[in-house]
This record gives structure tokens, C-alpha cells and sequence, in this order.
């Protein structure tokens, strides 16, 4: 049976498997899929003894994803602009090619969920890996404004010279900003760490949509302040992760599996 694994610590919690198996059995491919929790001196390690032992490819989550990007003989376009890879595969000359799909993951499930995007004014939240990842993917959306919004405000000046120019896109101090946007997404970590965010409600307007990229069975402290300012629609990062587990089992099976029933079956539980 070929055989895919996820890298992170910690991962008790982790849906992939579940996710993969759906997939699975929906394209009727055997596979095992196993996650898989390492100790952060051992990631390199373990990654290369899984592919030499004949793994096929595998997910990469928190705090691993730089560390993957650095172990990789191949990347992606996508990896090189999101400097961090969630997907790995081995190529048939026994190298390790690198992906990132977590941005367009992003992009599928907000087209998928139709939050319009034409013409949107959008705020990003956060200048790390899933920020750029995020970034990059919604730069070839056709949204009016793409406004990067970080408590290091050098970290999203950053991120940005590191990107084509885009007239679009600025970068702004940590609550800095008094427009209101149609779609705020949050890239932070603090959603992760239950930390309460104290952003101004002027970021806010009647049809503003939240997007924690963040998922959790409880509602993330992100979308807590987001219904305490008032927005309607919210969304976890329950969809993405399907969507970014869906191009990477297409990459790693050469067919496309369908998200729908999937998200469907896992908002229920
Ligand atoms: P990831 O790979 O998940 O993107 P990361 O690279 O560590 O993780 O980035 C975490 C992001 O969350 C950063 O943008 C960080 O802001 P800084 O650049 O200022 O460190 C942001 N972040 C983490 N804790 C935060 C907090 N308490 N308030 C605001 N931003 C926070």
C-alpha cells in the first residue's frame, strides 16, 4: 500500500487523516495515510527516513513548514512565494519536491463558499508563512484593495518588497487602519493560542465577511471578535484545510477529489 503521512507537533487533534480517507474512498485509491507527531530535533530526520523507507509523499503543519521548505531538492512557484511547503512529495528520480497549497486552498474555499472577491477591499492579517502563502494566492483574485496588517509593521513591509509590485497591496501598523473592508482574513497565530483580538470595529461595515485560517471545534477567538463587531458571516479555516488537502492528493494521485461532501460530513461532526 503506498504511504502518505502528516508532520507536526503538536497533532493530536488533526482532521488530515480523516480528510484523506474520504478522498480515498470517494476515488477509489488505497492508501495509508498517517499522522505522525515528531519532536522538532528530529523533524529532518524522520521526514527522510519516511521517504527512504518508500513514503510517496506527505502534509506538513505547524511549526514544520519553514523547516520542510529547506529540505526540499525541488520547489514549487507557490512554495518559493509562501517560503514555507505543507506538501511533499517524492518524484520518481527519488527527489523531494516541495508545495505549497494552503493559499490557493484559501482562494478555492472562498470562491467555492461565493464571497465575492471582485472589486473586494481585503484585510490580511499577520506577515508570517500563512500570510504570505495567503497573499500571494488572493494577489491574482481581482480585488480592489489587498491591505497587510501586522503587529511588526517592518515584517509586512517586508513581505511585500519581497513580492512583484502591486498597486494594490499595502502595509499598515498593527490597528492602524480606519476603512472599513469587505473581507478581513486572519494569518495570525493568535487564534491558535486563544489570544482575544482588540481590533477597532471601524474595520467593519454591514456586509463585512470574516476568514479565520484558523480551524477549531470551538468558535476561534478571531470570530469572537468578529460577532461582537458585528459581522454576519463568519468562516473558520475548516474549508481551506479540505481545499488544501484536496490539491495535494490530487498532486500526489493524479485524480481530483470532490470537497463538498467532505466539508459537509466534517461540519456536522
Ligand atoms: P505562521 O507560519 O503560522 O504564519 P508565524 O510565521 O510565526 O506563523 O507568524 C505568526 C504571525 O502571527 C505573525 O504575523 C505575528 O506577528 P509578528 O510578525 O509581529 O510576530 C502574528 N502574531 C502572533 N501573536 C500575535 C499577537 N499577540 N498579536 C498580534 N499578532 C500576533
Amino acid at each position: 500500500m503506498q504511504r502518505y503521512a502528516l508532520f507536526g507537533h503538536p497533532i493530536s487533534h488533526t482532521l488530515s487523516p480523516t480528510i484523506h480517507r474520504y478522498f480515498a474512498q470517494q476515488t477509489q485509491q488505497i492508501i495509508e495515510y498517517q499522522a505522525i507527531d515528531v519532536q522538532p530535533v528530529k523533524f529532518e530526520k524522520t521526514v527522510m527516513e519516511f521517504f527512504q523507507a518508500g513514503g510517496m509523499g506527505a502534509n506538513v503543519t505547524a511549526p514544520f513548514k519553514e523547516k520542510a521548505l529547506a529540505l526540499c531538492d525541488v520547489l514549487s512557484v507557490d512554495a518559493k512565494r509562501a517560503q514555507s511547503v505543507n506538501t511533499l512529495m517524492r518524484q520518481t528520480d527519488g527527489a523531494i519536491f516541495g508545495h505549497n497549497t494552503d493559499g490557493a486552498g484559501l482562494v478555492n474555499h472562498l470562491l467555492h463558499a461565493h464571497v465575492p472577491l471582485k472589486e473586494a477591499s481585503v484585510l490580511l492579517l499577520g506577515a508570517g508563512g500563512a500570510a504570505k502563502g495567503a497573499l500571494s494566492a488572493l494577489s491574482h483574485q481581482p480585488v480592489s484593495r489587498l491591505t497587510l496588517m501586522n503587529r511588526t509593521y517592518e515584517k509586512a513591509q517586508k513581505v511585500l518588497a519581497d513580492l512583484p509590485q502591486d498597486d494594490r497591496c499595502t502595509a499598515v501598523p498593527w490597528n492602524a487602519s480606519s476603512h472599513a473592508f469587505d473581507l478581513i482574513i486572519n494569518a495570525t497565530s493568535m487564534s491558535l493560542h486563544q489570544q482575544q483580538f482588540l481590533l477597532d470595529k471601524s474595520l467593519v461595515h454591514a456586509g463585512t465577511t470574516t476568514y479565520d485560517m484558523f480551524y477549531s471545534a470551538d468558535i476561534t477567538t478571531f470570530n469572537q471578535w468578529a460577532h461582537s463587531a458585528g459581522v454576519l458571516q463568519t468562516f473558520d479555516g475548516l474549508g481551506m484545510l479540505i481545499h488544501q488537502a484536496a490539491l495535494g492528493f490530487e498532486l500526489w494521485r493524479q485524480v481530483e477529489p470532490e470537497v463538498a461532501p467532505v466539508l459537509t460530513a466534517l461540519e456536522k461532526k
